[in-house]
C-alpha cells in the first residue's frame, strides 16, 4: 500500500525517521548513552586484526561508509569488496576471522555465496539483513536486522539508511570493546545518533528545493557526484540512484580525484553534485568545487548553513542541510541524495518503483 504517496519510493524515503529509530532503538541503551548490539560477542571485536566486508550495489556503498567508521573509532582495519569479485578472487581468509554481509533482501547470489567462502574457510558470519527469514540471515552466526519493514521499491532507500544506522552503532562499540574510545567518545556519539530521526526529519524539509533542482537536471544526459571522506561513498551512491532510476549516465567520485581524469568532462552541460557537509576537510572540498566552477560547471552543493556561508557564490544551487555531528552526516545527507533521483526520474516519466531491466533482489549470477 503506497499510503498517499505516488510511489512505493516517495513512501520508504518519508519513512526513514521512523524506521531509523526503530532500528537504532534495538542497538543502543538511549539512557546510558552507549551502543547495546545484541549478539555482538560473535565478532570477537577484541581479538580481531581485520574485518572483512561484502555486499553488492547500495549495501556494498554502505559498507563503504562502515570501513571509515570501523577505522576511525575502532583502529579495526577493513578488507571490502563488492561480492562479485569477493567470492572469486580467492583471498586468504583465516580461521577466528570475522566477516559482515550486508543485504536488504538476504537472498543476493553474490553475496550468499561470498558467505559461504568464509565460513568454509573457517570465518564467524555476520549478516546485517532486513529480511530475518531469508537465506543469509539463516547461514549467519549472528544477525544484525535492519527494522526498516518492507522495501518495495527497486530503489534501496530506508533499508541504505537502517543499514548505515545498524553499522555506526556496531563501529562504535567495537571501538569500546577494542579500548580505542572513551567512555564519553562513545557517549557522544551514541547522543548523535540518537538524534538521526530529527535530522531525517529536517533534512526531508529540503524537498521542495531539490524537486525545483531537479527539474533543471532532468536536461542533462551526464552528471558527476563529488565527496570526500564518509561522503565519497554517498557520491556513489548518488550517482548509483541517478542511473538506475533516471538511465542518466552519472559517476560518484572521490573529489580529490578529479583533476586526475574526470575533471576533463566538465562544461556548461555538466551538472556537479558537491556532498559536503563543514566537516574538517570542507575547505580541500571547495577547492575542488572552485576548479569545476572555473570550468563552467553547474554545481549543486549539499551542506550545511556553515558550509553554504564559506563557499560564496561558487555554487549555483545549494541544498542547505541541518547541521549535524560528523558520524551522522552520511545517513542523513543520503536522504537529499534520494530525493535527487526520485524528483528527477518523476520529472522524465520512467517508472520509478520498477525501472527497466531492474530485479528487487538479485538471486543469479
Ligand atoms: O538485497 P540486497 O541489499 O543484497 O541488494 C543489493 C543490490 O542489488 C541493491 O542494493 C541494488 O543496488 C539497489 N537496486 C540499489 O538501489
Amino acid at each position: 500500500d503506497k499510503g498517499n504517496y505516488r510511489h512505493f519510493m516517495a513512501k520508504e524515503i518519508h519513512e526513514q525517521p521512523e524506521v531509523l529509530g526503530h532500528t537504532l532503538s534495538r542497538y543502543i541503551d538511549f539512557g546510558a548513552r552507549k551502543a547495546a548490539v545484541p549478539g555482538i560477542e560473535h565478532a570477537g571485536f577484541d581479538k580481531i586484526n581485520r574485518l572483512i566486508i561484502s555486499a553488492c550495489g547500495t549495501a556494498y556503498i554502505a559498507g563503504l561508509v562502515a570501513k571509515y567508521w570501523f577505522e576511525k573509532y575502532a583502529r579495526l582495519p577493513v578488507e571490502i569488496d563488492v561480492a562479485s569479485e569477493f567470492r572469486y578472487r580467492e583471498t586468504p581468509v583465516s580461521d577466528g576471522e570475522f566477516a559482515l554481509f550486508i543485504s536488504q533482501s538476504g537472498e543476493t547470489a553474490d553475496t550468499l555465496a561470498s558467505l559461504r567462502y568464509c565460513k568454509e574457510n573457517g570465518a564467524r558470519i555476520g549478516a546485517v539483513v532486513n529480511v530475518p527469514e531469508s537465506t543469509i540471515a539463516r547461514e549467519a552466526d549472528v544477525v544484525f536486522q535492519t527494522i526498516a519493514g518492507p522495501e518495495i521499491g527497486v530503489a534501496s532507500t530506508k533499508a541504505f539508511t537502517c543499514q548505515l544506522a545498524v553499522l555506526a552503532v556496531l563501529a562504535v562499540q567495537a571501538g569500546r570493546i577494542r579500548g580505542t574510545l572513551s567512555a564519553e567518545q562513545e557517549a557522544s556519539l551514541i547522543g548523535a545518533l540518537t538524534e538521526v530521526p530529527g535530522y531525517a526529519v529536517q533534512a526531508l524539509k529540503r524537498e521542495v528545493d531539490v524537486e525545483r533542482l531537479s527539474q533543471s537536471l532532468a536536461k542533462a544526459s551526464n552528471a558527476l557526484y563529488l565527496g570526500r571522506g564518509t561522503n565519497f561513498p554517498l557520491a556513489l551512491e548518488g550517482a548509483l540512484k541517478l542511473k538506475e532510476l533516471s538511465y542518466i549516465h552519472a559517476e560518484g567520485y572521490a573529489a580529490g580525484e578529479l583533476k586526475h581524469g574526470p575533471i576533463a568532462l566538465i562544461d556548461e552541460n555538466m551538472p556537479v553534485f558537491v556532498i559536503a557537509p563543514h566537516d574538517s576537510i570542507y575547505a580541500k572540498t571547495v577547492s575542488n568545487m572552485q576548479e569545476v566552477a572555473a570550468r563552467g560547471g553547474r554545481i549543486v552543493l549539499i551542506t550545511d548553513a556553515k558550509g553554504a556561508a564559506e563557499s560564496g557564490d561558487t555554487a549555483g544551487n545549494v541544498v542547505v542541510m541541518p547541521d549535524v555531528p560528523e558520524i551522522v552526516a552520511p545517513i542523513i545527507y543520503a536522504l537529499p541524495v534520494q530525493m535527487i533521483s526520485y524528483h528527477t526520474a518523476v520529472f522524465m516519466g520512467t517508472d520509478v518503483d520498477q525501472p527497466r531491466n531492474l530485479a528487487k533482489s538479485v538471486t543469479v549470477e
